[in-house]
C-alpha cells in the first residue's frame, strides 16, 4: 500500500474514538499511537455522559479543543451591571473589555438600543414564463403561501413570531429568468435558522403545488424551478445601536498627564474616521470590535459565523467597507457609537444544550434575546474603545506584549518564580521569544540571579 492510500479512508465515522486517533497517529502525525491517543484523550472529559454530549454536537469528534472561558466584570448597560462570559483565545481581549467596562461604568455606562429584530429568508426560483402574468400570481397566492405555513408558525406565533411580510424581487435583468421570494422573520428569542428554512422549503414547495393546480397556467407555464431555498445571514434589519457619551473633561488626561482630554477625544475621533475613509484600516478595526462580539457570542453558544459574515456585509452596505463604530466631538461631549446587526437567540441550539452556554446566559440574568443582542454589541463596542484607545495613547504593544509574555514564560514552562522575576526584568525591555529564552537560561544558569 502507498502512503497515499492509508491516507484515505472509508467508514471512518464509524470508527469509534480511539481507533480515529490510532488512525490519524499512524497514517498523518507517524507518531506513537498510544502517545497520542493519550494526548488527545488528556482533553476528554471526565465525566461520560459531558463528553458524550460534546461528542454529539459535531462529527468525527476525536477529543476537545479548550480555549478560555473567562469574564469581564463592570459592564453597566442600560443602568444594569453585567459580568459577561467571553470566550477567546486572544491574550489580551477580555482584560481590555474589562478595562473599558471600568472606565465608562463611572460616566453613566453603556446605553443599547435594539432597533429592529427581522431576519430574512430567500427561496430562490427560476420561471421562463410570462413575467407579469408570475409576478401578479404571486400577489395573489401571498396570503395563501403564509396561511400554508400555519403548522409550522403556530408555535412562534403565540410567542409574538412569525412570517411578517414576503415579497417578490424580479433578478430576470442580471440573470435570465431568476426571481426570489423574500421572506422576513420575526423569531423572537430564538436565532431561527431552523424555523426560517423550514417556512423557505414550505413556501417553495407550496408555490410549487399552486402553480400547478391553477388554471391560469398552460401546461408549459406551470414549470416552475426551486433552485433552493435558505436564510440570509445579512440581517441588517436585526440591528442594535449602542453608545457611551460624556463631557471631553469627564475623559481624564491620558499618558501620565501628558495627553489632555481634549487631545485625546480629536485623536480618537480621529482614529474613527480613518477606519470609515480606509478598508485597510477599517478590517483591523473592525477585528478589534468582532474580538469582543465573537467572544460573547461562543460563550453563549451562539454561531459566530453567522454573526461574523453579517457584520462584515453590513460594514459595506455603501459600496465600500468601513468602520462599524463611530465617533463625534461636539459641543463639548464626546460620543463614540455603534450601530450594527446582530443575529442571536437565548433558546434553542447550543443555547440551552452546552452547559457553559446555558451557565453563560444563567450569568447574564437569563436575557431575552434583544437583552443579549444589547449586551453583545455593547462589549464590541467596550473592546474597539480599549483598541482605539491603546493605539492613539501608549500604543497597543505594551498591552499585547506583557500578555504575550505570560504565553512564552508558558511555552518554556517556567515556575512561579521564574515568571516572576521575568516579569520585572522586561518591564523595561523589549519581549521576544528569543529574548525570554536567552534570558529564562541565564536565569536557570546563573544561580545569582
Ligand atoms: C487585535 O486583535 C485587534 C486590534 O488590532 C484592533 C485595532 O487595531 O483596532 C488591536
Amino acid at each position: 500500500m502507498t502512503e497515499e492510500e492509508g491516507q484515505i479512508i472509508s467508514g471512518f465515522s464509524k470508527l469509534n474514538k480511539r481507533d480515529k486517533i490510532k488512525w490519524i497517529a499512524k497514517n498523518f502525525l507517524y507518531a506513537n499511537p498510544i502517545e497520542v491517543l493519550n494526548e488527545f484523550a488528556g482533553f476528554w472529559h471526565d465525566n461520560i455522559e459531558s463528553q458524550k454530549l460534546l461528542d454529539g454536537f459535531s462529527e468525527n469528534t476525536i477529543a476537545n479543543f479548550p480555549i478560555p472561558f473567562g469574564i469581564a466584570p463592570n459592564f453597566k448597560i442600560n443602568d444594569k451591571v453585567y459580568a459577561v462570559p467571553m470566550v477567546t483565545e486572544e491574550s489580551s481581549v477580555v482584560a481590555a473589555a474589562s478595562n473599558a467596562a471600568k472606565f465608562w461604568l463611572t460616566r453613566g455606562g453603556f446605553k443599547a438600543t435594539v432597533l429592529s429584530t427581522i431576519k430574512i429568508g430567500q427561496v430562490h426560483i427560476i420561471y421562463k414564463g410570462d413575467k407579469d402574468k408570475f409576478i401578479a400570481y404571486f400577489k395573489e397566492i401571498k396570503a395563501k403561501l403564509i396561511e400554508g405555513v400555519k403548522p409550522i408558525t403556530a408555535k412562534m406565533e403565540e410567542r409574538g413570531g412569525g412570517v411578517k411580510d414576503l415579497e417578490l424581487i424580479d433578478f430576470s435583468h442580471i440573470e435570465p429568468n431568476y426571481y426570489q421570494i423574500r421572506g422576513y422573520f420575526e423569531t423572537v428569542d430564538s436565532m431561527g435558522a431552523n424555523f426560517i428554512n423550514s417556512c423557505l422549503e414550505e413556501f417553495g414547495a407550496l408555490l410549487k403545488d399552486l402553480m400547478d393546480e391553477s388554471p391560469i397556467f398552460t401546461p408549459t407555464e406551470k414549470d416552475i424551478e426551486i433552485v433552493m431555498c435558505i436564510l440570509s445571514n445579512y440581517t441588517p434589519d436585526c440591528v442594535v445601536r449602542c453608545e457611551v457619551s460624556c463631557r471631553i473633561e469627564e475623559l481624564g488626561t491620558f499618558e501620565g498627564g501628558k495627553m489632555s482630554a481634549q487631545e485625546f477625544a480629536e485623536k480618537f475621533r480621529r482614529a474613527v474616521t480613518i477606519a470609515t475613509i480606509d478598508p485597510y484600516r477599517a478590517t483591523t478595526h473592525n477585528k478589534g470590535i468582532m474580538n469582543g462580539i465573537d467572544s460573547v457570542v461562543i460563550a453563549t453558544g451562539n454561531d459566530f459565523r453567522a454573526v461574523e459574515s453579517c457584520a462584515h456585509t453590513y460594514a459595506s452596505r455603501d459600496g465600500q467597507y468601513r468602520s462599524l463604530s463611530d465617533c463625534t466631538v461636539e459641543n463639548g461631549v464626546f460620543t463614540f457609537g455603534m450601530t450594527m446587526p446582530i443575529a442571536i437567540g437565548t433558546v434553542g441550539g447550543l443555547t440551552s444544550l452546552h452547559p457553559l452556554a446555558k451557565r453563560s446566559l444563567e450569568l447574564l440574568g437569563n436575557p431575552n434575546a434583544k437583552e443579549l443582542m444589547a449586551i453583545i454589541v455593547t462589549v464590541g463596542l467596550a473592546q474597539n474603545f480599549a483598541a482605539v484607545r491603546s493605539l492613539t495613547t501608549t500604543g497597543i504593544q505594551k498591552g499585547h506584549m506583557k500578555m504575550h509574555l505570560t504565553n512564552i514564560l508558558a511555552q518554556f514552562q517556567a515556575t512561579d518564580a521564574e515568571a516572576e522575576k521575568a516579569r520585572g526584568y522586561f518591564e523595561d525591555k523589549t519581549i521576544s521569544v528569543s529574548s525570554v529564552r536567552d534570558y529564562l537560561e541565564t536565569l536557570r544558569t546563573d544561580k545569582r540571579l
